[in-house]
This record gives C-alpha cells, sequence and structure tokens, in this order.
C-alpha cells in the first residue's frame, strides 16, 4: 500500500496536492469539488489587507495616508468601495465556516498585505470561523524600501500576528530580495510553520502594435517551476524546522515530484487547474502513485529532499547561475 500522506504546517494532508490561493478557491462549490477530485488542502483566495482596513472604518483620507498600501495595492477607490458595500469580511468568514462544515480538508485562509496595521485583529476572527491556519502573502513593492525595510517589517507582521492567534502561520514570499537565502533563512527563525515559495505576481506587457500597457500573461508557464524548484532544494535542509510549499509552474505530476525531490513538503496548484481543469488533479495524483510504484517508493517521506542542495550528487548544479561551463562543455564535445 502507497503512503503519499505529508506533513505541512503541522497538518497532516492526505496527499502533497494543495489547491493554491485564486479565483478556484472563492466559492464554496469549487472547494467542495476540488476535494472531491483529490486536493489535500485549500487555500482560499485572499482577502486583502485594505478591504480589511476600510471595512474597520478607515476613512478614504487615512487610506491615503498609508501610501505603500493605497499606492500599491489598491485598484481604485471605486473598488474599496465595493468590497465595503458587498461585506468582504463576513462573506471571508461565512466561505471558512461553509468550507469547514462542508469538507474534511484543511482550510487555510490567506490574507494579502503589506504592513503590520490595525488589520491584524481580523486575523483572531479567522481562527474562531475555523480555519486551520493562516498563509500571509505579503509581497511589497520592489521599487520601495530596501531589503532591511521590507524584512523588518515582514517579522513585525509575524510578531503581531502570532500574539493574536494560535493556529499555524505560513508566508508566501516572492523572490525579490537582495540577499534571498539569508531572508529565508531569518524568516524560517520566527517561529512561522511553513514559507510558500514563491508567490507569482500580476504583470504588465506591451502592446507594441498600439504602444500601449496590456495585461501580462495571466497563468504560469511550465518552464516556471524552476526558480521555486532551485531555491527549494538549495534551502530545504537549511530551514527544516519549517514546512515549504512549492508555487509558481507545477503543471503536472512530474514537476510536483521534482519540488518533493528537491524538499518540499506539499506543492500549491493554480494555473494547472485553470488550464486543465479541476478534474485534473485526479490524474496527477494517480501519476504520482504511478512513478513511486515503478521507483519503489511506499512513502512520500523516502523520496522528500532526496534531490536537495546537500545530497545531490552535485550541488553546486543548484548555486550556478551562469552557463559558460555547460556551453564550454558541449563545444568541447
Ligand atoms: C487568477 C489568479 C488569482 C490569484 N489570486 C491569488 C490570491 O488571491 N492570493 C494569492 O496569494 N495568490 C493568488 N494567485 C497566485 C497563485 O496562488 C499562485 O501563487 C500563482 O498563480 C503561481 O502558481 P501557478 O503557477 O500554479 O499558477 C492567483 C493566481 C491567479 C492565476
Amino acid at each position: 500500500m502507497i503512503d503519499i500522506t505529508t506533513n505541512y504546517l503541522g497538518l497532516k494532508l492526505k496527499n502533497p496536492f494543495i489547491a493554491g490561493s485564486c479565483g478556484l478557491t472563492s466559492k464554496i462549490e469549487d472547494i467542495v469539488k476540488l476535494e472531491q477530485v483529490g486536493a489535500a488542502a485549500i487555500v482560499l483566495r485572499s482577502i486583502f489587507e485594505e478591504e480589511i482596513l476600510f471595512e474597520a472604518g478607515q476613512t478614504l483620507a487615512e487610506a491615503r495616508k498609508n501610501r505603500p498600501i493605497f499606492d500599491y495595492m489598491s485598484e481604485g477607490l471605486d473598488n474599496l468601495e465595493a468590497f465595503a458595500k458587498g461585506g468582504r469580511q463576513d462573506k471571508y468568514l461565512q466561505l471558512i465556516a461553509d468550507s469547514k462544515s462542508r469538507t474534511g480538508i484543511p482550510i487555510i485562509a490567506s490574507i494579502n498585505c503589506v504592513s503590520d496595521s490595525e488589520w491584524i485583529s481580523f486575523t483572531e476572527r479567522i481562527q474562531t470561523a475555523g480555519a486551520d491556519a493562516i498563509e500571509l502573502n505579503i509581497s511589497m513593492n520592489p521599487m520601495d524600501n530596501s531589503n532591511a525595510e521590507k524584512e523588518k517589517t515582514i517579522i513585525s507582521i509575524i510578531k503581531k500576528v502570532q500574539k493574536v492567534v494560535k493556529i499555524p502561520l505560513a508566508i508566501k514570499i516572492s523572490d525579490r530580495y537582495s540577499n534571498l537565502s539569508e531572508t529565508i533563512l531569518k524568516l524560517s527563525k520566527t517561529g512561522i510553520s511553513g514559507m510558500v515559495l514563491f508567490n507569482r505576481f500580476f504583470s504588465p506587457d506591451i502592446d507594441i502594435y498600439n504602444c500601449k500597457l496590456v495585461q501580462g500573461r495571466m497563468h504560469s508557464g511550465e518552464t516556471e517551476y524552476l526558480k521555486p524548484l532551485r531555491w527549494i532544494a538549495l534551502m530545504s535542509n537549511k530551514v527544516d524546522n519549517v514546512s515549504l510549499a512549492a508555487s509558481s509552474g507545477v503543471h503536472d505530476a512530474n514537476t510536483a515530484i521534482k519540488m518533493i525531490l528537491a524538499g518540499a513538503d506539499a506543492v500549491q496548484l493554480v494555473s494547472s487547474l485553470y488550464l486543465n481543469g479541476k478534474d485534473y488533479l485526479t490524474r496527477m495524483l494517480s501519476d504520482l502513485e504511478e512513478w513511486m510504484m515503478e521507483k519503489g517508493f511506499f512513502s512520500v517521506q523516502q523520496f522528500k529532499g532526496k534531490a536537495c542542495y546537500q545530497q545531490s550528487y552535485d550541488p553546486k548544479i543548484f548555486e550556478r547561475v551562469q552557463f559558460m561551463k555547460y556551453y564550454g562543455r558541449i563545444a568541447m564535445e
């Protein structure tokens, strides 16, 4: 009997596939379906810091004063007003409660935040509503602040949230740090339960025929997994006190297996579910089991981290960033 269970954030998951935060995790019908097709946990679509603050009674003027929030996160004050009228906080809490009562898998609430302000008190209501964990998507404007300031803010957010809630906390970060390995190490020592590597951003593109900005590709491409793969491989043994979930570019079971071989405890799926449909998750699960049988692995733990930095035949490959040697070798052959 093959054991595909894993541990993530101190929670036992029936398999390593988590439905990541997105539009597909914002409605109870979709969440129920995701469990049916095999998702081991759900990260709900994020509620944004400014939505929480706005409903907490902050005025427009106050929102404007808080430049990092207003400039970077707000898509417009009209949106904020719509959120407030729609009672987003109550709806979010209801979604957590419904997800808990209609499924049997861990439900992870998600908050998109950039500051350590009053929104943090809302985490207590998330805990009371029954969430099994909270994932904080902390993504600051890369044009603002130094690395040290960004880290200081993130650590302050973590400390303040930890004072309010007892449920496990995961931090979803981007790779936009001047010393990413040091940042990951520092964050792993803050008492959090896990990290998600990496957040993928909305990216603008340019329409060269009309010379205007357009939305870039919404879904990840199949090779985008290489960046989280490298960093999970480099860091998994160094931060073994926290769980790691891979996010970005996990489009099939093979990529999920690579992430686990690199040391991930779980993988988060978003684009693959949009592109292939939710049912594709069932196929990924059977592909994982088939590979494990073929390779003679009877549990996920048996192969987790088998190809991470410390265990690789040539670990320096994960550190290498230049192609010179590779091309040099080809040229000699
Ligand atoms: C339509 C869409 C909505 C998303 N919404 C959120 C969100 O609310 N919160 C969040 O943390 N990430 C959000 N993400 C990012 C995903 O959780 C994920 O990190 C990213 O898409 C990379 O994973 P993928 O390659 O599997 O798509 C969203 C992504 C997409 C495509």
